[in-house]
């Protein structure tokens, strides 16, 4: 049994990331912008929600499943769509990370910025929903092929992330002087060195970057990440462009980075069938508000059949719990699955998520709600 298949809880897989990846690959993931102040306050601000339980209620069968993007889903969170998972587990990347999601029933989102093809993720994990998310671009041919193309491939929802116009100033990226594909300099080359296992698995493989297009952003940054996110988006786009995407794409449609209520309502009068509260786990926008705080409002403005997705912070099950309990359809996850791809690859990610399971049962137990969809804000309450 890997060390990661060990872990206790998520912090143990953070734990194992950090030993393993070069230190600016682990603050890649670990880092948030600015102050990371977001970023602290999103993990911090659940343990603010304090829960009450109901005593001596028959929990023989504990039902923790909800739906995604309209799709069953046997639990209440699934994997967020994040970038270049071949940073983190140079040989398989998205795969290990699909094929995880796979055995456990859970659905997949691919990010714009994947580093393996949507045909290959899609091949390794036939069984599962599969999601692609995409910025706004400027150019519409480039959209209208890479939805074609996720189509084809059996994707059956589209997530619109809107929170990243720039990229965030993640400061630790610059300091250690971080980039996609990474470069090599002095400061660069003595963190590669000291997790040699890690630089071998990059130099031994194909170069890392989005391969998903045949000329990521074009001109200047074209084939890093955050150049191809600078190139691409658009910053003429606005809500008439989001209708245009959700016609072209033509089924579930997310529109992912809301931070008000009036946003998630403007989403669906332009055919979102979901919003998804999120603060891009603080890496844009430092000290924006924690989205646990927003859940109810949002669930209060739009209609019932609209799904309110969240994500932020979520390291525990009880995190999950509470997202759900204030008015959330489902949960995504980030890092707590990024720790454990970096710490044991699909062994890792599977380990996250059955920590988060086992929580999420426990959690519901314990609470004396044995149906994740009676779980209400009755049980919990604003510290005071
Ligand atoms: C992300 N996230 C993200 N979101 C997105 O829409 N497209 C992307 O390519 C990425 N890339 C990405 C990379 C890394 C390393 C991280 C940590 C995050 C944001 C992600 O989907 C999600 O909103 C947050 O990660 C949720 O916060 P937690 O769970 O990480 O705290
Ligand atoms: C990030 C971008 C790629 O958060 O979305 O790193």
């Amino acid at each position: 049994m890997s060390r990661a298949s060990r872990a206790i809880n998520i912090d143990d897989l953070r734990t194992l990331a950090k030993a393993r990846l070069p230190r600016m690959v682990f603050d890649y993931i670990d880092g948030g912008a600015e102050d990371e102040i977001t970023l602290r306050r999103s993990v911090d601000r659940y343990a603010d929600y304090e829960l009450q339980w109901n005593s001596l209620v028959d929990i023989s069968k504990i039902d923790t499943s909800t739906k995604v993007m309209g799709n069953p889903n046997p639990l209440p969170f699934f994997i967020s769509p994040t970038a270049a998972s071949r940073l983190f587990w140079p040989k398989e990347g998205e795969l290990a990370v699909a094929r995880a999601a796979q055995k456990a029933g859970i659905a997949y989102s691919a990010s714009t910025l994947a580093s393996r093809t949507l045909e290959d993720i899609s091949a390794t994990a036939p069984g599962v929903p599969k999601f692609i998310q995409i910025y706004v671009w400027k150019d519409r041919g480039i959209v209208k092929e890479f939805l074609a193309r996720a189509k084809a491939a059996g994707f059956t929802g589209c997530i619109l992330t809107v929170d990243t116009a720039v990229a965030g100033y993640r400061e630790r990226d610059p300091r250690n002087g971080f980039s996609i594909p990474p470069k090599v300099n002095s400061k660069t080359a003595t963190q590669a060195l000291a997790r040699p296992g890690y630089l071998w698995d990059i130099v031994s493989g194909p170069k890392i970057g989005p391969v998903n297009f045949r000329n990521p952003g074009g001109g200047k940054g074209a084939g890093d990440v955050m150049g191809t996110i600078n190139n691409l988006f658009d910053r003429t786009m606005t809500w008439k462009d989001a209708e245009w995407m959700a016609n072209e794409w033509g089924g579930a449609f997310a529109v992912k980075g809301i931070a008000t209520k009036e946003d998630a309502i403007r989403a669906t009068e332009h055919g979102a069938t979901a919003v998804w509260l999120s603060n891009h786990g603080g890496r844009q926008i430092d000290t924006s508000v924690p989205v646990v705080d927003l859940v109810p409002e949002v669930r209060d403005a739009v209609d019932s059949h609209i799904e309110v997705i969240a994500d932020g912070g979520v390291r525990r099950g009880s995190h999950v719990l509470k997202l759900i309990a204030r008015g959330a359809t489902s949960v995504a996850i980030g890092r707590a699955y990024l720790y454990g791809l970096a710490a044991g690859g699909e062994a890792g990610v599977a380990r996250a998520i059955q920590i988060l399971k086992d929580d999420v049962e426990r959690g519901l137990s314990l609470l004396g709600v044995p149906k994740l969809s009676d779980l209400d804000d009755t049980l919990v309450r604003l510290r005071r």
